[in-house]
């Protein structure tokens, strides 16, 4: 059964068997690194909500989530570098482990200034969990400590990502054909 979604991909970078084998792969490395811990995992809204819930599925770990959402101001696909948090997080982090889980990390601006904002908190620990890492935009300095993707300079939908609120429902991820939004 097709989707109709489908016809605005160019091509299919990562299949849902992919991204599972990856996310499985993933979420035993993260077992490993945080036995005898409890971290908190964040999930940035709203990019990065279907890696997360596989992803912390795949940890065999006692664990908490918690949500937070992020805007940032800039023209059209441009970050700006003012990052505002719109939904903040419910937990109180000071002392805890804490793994930010987001979806793409792109120029950096977003990652850059949420762990900023974390850090204040006085967390034991922050690391970064991407699914895909765009490494060529970036132009502050943030590394994911973890990550399940790398991809070129093209603009990537499905498994949670979008275009315009779009896509985002895909089981894989596929680069957009141009013509919809250039
Ligand atoms: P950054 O602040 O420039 O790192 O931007 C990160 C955010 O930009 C991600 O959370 C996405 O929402 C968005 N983004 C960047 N590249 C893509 C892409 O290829 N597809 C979908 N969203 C993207
Ligand atoms: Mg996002």
């Amino acid at each position: 059964m097709g989707c109709i979604m489908n016809k605005d991909i160019e091509k299919i970078l990562f299949s849902s068997e992919e991204i599972s084998v990856a996310v499985k792969c993933l979420g035993e490395k993260l077992t490993r690194d945080y036995m005898e811990k409890t971290p908190v995992f964040i999930c940035i809204l709203k990019g990065a909500t279907v890696f997360f819930s596989d992803l912390v599925r795949a940890v065999s770990l006692p664990a908490q989530i918690d949500f937070l959402r992020a805007r940032s101001y800039g023209m059209s696909h441009k970050s700006s570098g003012v990052v505002e948090i719109v939904k903040d997080i419910e937990t109180d982090i000071e002392g805890k482990d804490i793994i930010l889980v987001e979806d793409i990390i792109d120029s950096g601006e977003t990652l850059s200034c949420l762990g900023k904002v974390l850090r204040e908190r006085k967390p034991n620990s922050l690391k970064i969990v991407t699914l895909v890492d765009k490494k060529i935009k970036r132009e502050c300095a943030v590394a994911p400590d973890y990550k399940c993707f790398d991809v070129e300079d093209e603009f990537i939908v499905g498994y949670g990502l979008d275009y315009a609120e779009n896509y985002r429902t895909l089981p894989y991820i596929g680069v957009l054909k141009r013509a919809l939004y250039s």
